[in-house]
């Protein structure tokens, strides 16, 4: 048994910050921004919680599917950024959508979680334990950056995006992931936030100043991890399933640095054509960029019946991965 994405839908907050907006807050520029990220700007919450753009989210990819809310029996939400520790936002999604029959749990592995979400929703409905599934990766990363550090808060942004995935007669294609907890330290952040930190008072800045608190990232180490292990992946994932680099119509991969797409399809051979991006747009909205990008060209009407898509993640943990689905 296999699964079929037939549905879609995202969102987007409507508050933009642009690369000179940053630029007013750190020693940087819209030029260095764009040259060594390609993104120009990034949309933040504003009144939107993680959850709140999850639901709404989902509640656009159930209308694109014609399903109804209680249709959904599986609701998993990749997030690293949820407001409340408990309930899970997948719980609260599912209130908020009045999914009743749906069994709901969040998911975390930062970039690769929507990867990893989507996998975990195939396995369960490739083996018959649920027909209909939503998967959702949301992030509300602007109020876990340190916005004094120019290092981190000119890359990511804010969002969700969301998927409806159905039992398919098509083939199986079976997922490649891997993890190196050995090289974590890359990328951490200690604590929950749910704000930003310039909506702080300055004594309660101080508070989380240092030590951890807000993301931190060795650029250059998570870099060079992309650049080599996604094209890696790619190439196991149509090698176990055998598939021809050929046959794959898109590769969707996580919006993190223009630079990683672009070293990936050169690695690969490319086109670049293959290799859509919206980075320029959104920034690095973590597990939301799949999902988002997802839902922009299926709305856009490229993606067609039939073609084979390679969805391919990395970051935190170390983790990354790839699946290959067949377009509705
Ligand atoms: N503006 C201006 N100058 C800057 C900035 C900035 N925002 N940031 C760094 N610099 C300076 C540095 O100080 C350095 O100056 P120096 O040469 O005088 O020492 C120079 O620019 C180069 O710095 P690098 O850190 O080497 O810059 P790099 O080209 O590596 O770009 C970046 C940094 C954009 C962070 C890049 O390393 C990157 O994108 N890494 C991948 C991050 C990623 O993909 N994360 C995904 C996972 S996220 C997750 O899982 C949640």
């Amino acid at each position: 048994m296999a699964v079929n994405i037939c549905g879609t839908g995202s969102y987007i907050p409507s508050h933009i910050m642009d690369n000179n907006d940053i630029a007013a807050l750190v020693d940087t520029s819209d030029e260095w921004i764009r040259e060594r990220t390609g993104v120009e700007r990034r949309h933040l919450v504003n009144g939107e919680t993680t959850v709140s753009m999850a639901c709404e989210a989902g509640r656009r990819a159930l209308q694109y599917a014609g399903v109804s809310p209680e249709e959904v029996d599986l609701i998993i939400v990749s997030t690293i950024s949820s407001n409340v520790i408990l309930p899970c936002a997948a719980c609260e999604v599912q209130n908020g959508l009045g999914a009743v029959n749906a069994t709901c749990f969040d998911l975390s592995a930062a970039c690769t979680g929507f990867v990893l979400a989507y996998n975990t929703a195939a396995a369960y409905l490739a083996g018959g334990v649920y027909s209909t599934a939503l998967v959702i990766g949301s992030e509300s990363l602007s109020n876990l950056i340190d916005w004094r550090d120019r290092g981190t808060c000119i890359l990511f942004g804010d969002g969700a995006g969301a998927a409806v995935l159905r039992t398919d007669s098509r083939k199986m294609y079976l997922p490649v992931t891997h993890s190196d907890g050995g090289k974590g330290s890359a990328l951490t952040l200690k604590s929950r936030h749910d704000r930003n930190v310039l909506d702080r008072s300055p004594q309660d800045r101080e508070r989380y100043e240092g030590d951890g608190y807000f993301m931190q990232m060795d650029g250059k180490a998570v870099f060079q991890f992309a650049v080599k292990k996604v094209p890696e992946v790619i190439r196991e994932v149509l090698e176990k399933n055998s598939v021809g680099q050929d046959e794959i119509d898109w590769f969707l991969l996580h919006q993190a640095n223009k630079r990683i797409v672009d070293s990936v399809a050169k690695r690969l051979g490319g086109p670049i054509e293959k290799f859509p991006m919206d980075i320029q747009e959104y920034g690095n909205t973590s597990s939301a960029s799949i999902p988002i990008l997802l839902d922009e060209m299926n709305r856009k009407g490229l993606l067609k019946k039939g073609q084979k898509i390679v969805i391919a993640g990395f970051g935190a943990g170390l983790t990354w991965g790839a699946s290959i689905c067949d377009w509705m």
